[in-house]
């Protein structure tokens, strides 16, 4: 795997955030508009999947945190592939914790299949985090839930964005994954942006700025 973009605190460290990208991209993707949202006092990781070959995409090598089968909400899921990519976010998570930063300052998030992995992550990381940015995405192996969920996570915040106009993860998606979070979160804030396709605008990542203000303050 390539190594993870990383941009430093530029305060003295007290907080992290992990973003995941989407198929096909790689972590310079989002680094730039993390590196605008976060505050001075967090460090920003963007680590880049591995490349392998998407089922979706005929069969095509890209980065990829797992396989894709379809983007369709009842179709099969890749499910040990989830699994592979959430015990390497855990051990991203874990080397943070081990660097000092405890696990209630640390985000995770990410955009479509990045932000599907870091809701899963998050969900089963054994200890409570500060907080999940999930943008244009769902939750992967939804059936599996609420016994895959660890005990602390219950009060896990929530910042679940998606575009009305998104042809790809179709926003009847983002909202059913709402209501499944509805039902085993207390802390969840579902947001809608009119005419949004399956990217992100400035009043998004202005709410996600706001999200990683309130949820990580600066101590
Ligand atoms: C949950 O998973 C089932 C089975 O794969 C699927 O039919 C359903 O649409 C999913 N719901 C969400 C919100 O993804
Ligand atoms: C498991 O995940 C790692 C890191 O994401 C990746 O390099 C490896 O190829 C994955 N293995 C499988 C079988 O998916």
């Amino acid at each position: 795997m390539a190594a993870p973009v990383v941009i430093a605190a530029t305060a003295k460290q007290t907080g992290t955030l992990i973003f995941l990208h989407g198929l096909g991209d790689t972590g310079q993707g989002w680094a730039s508009a993390m590196a605008v949202v976060r505050p001075s006092y967090v460090k920003v990781i963007c680590p880049t999947a591995p490349t392998m070959s998407v089922t979706l995409n005929a069969g095509f090598r890209m980065p990829c945190w797992f396989d894709l089968k379809t983007l369709d909400e009842s179709g099969p899921e890749d499910e040990p592939g989830i699994k592979n990519a959430t015990k390497h976010i855990h051990a991203l998570i874990e080397s943070e914790v081990s660097a000092g930063i405890p696990p209630e300052r640390i985000l995770v998030g990410g955009f479509s299949q990045g932000g599907a992995l870091a809701l899963y992550s998050a969900l089963t990381y054994p200890k409570r985090l500060a907080g999940v940015v999930a943008l244009s995405c769902w939750l992967p192996l939804n059936r599996s839930f609420p016994g895959a969920k660890t005990l602390n996570s219950d009060s896990l915040p929530i910042l679940q964005c998606h575009g009305d106009c998104d042809p790809v993860v179709p926003y009847k998606w983002g909202q059913m994954t709402a209501s499944v979070l509805k039902t085993m979160i207390r802390n969840i804030d579902f947001r809608s942006y009119r005419g949004l396709t399956h990217t992100s605008s400035d009043e998004e990542l202005n709410d996600v700025k706001q999200f990683i203000t309130k949820h990580l303050p600066s101590q």
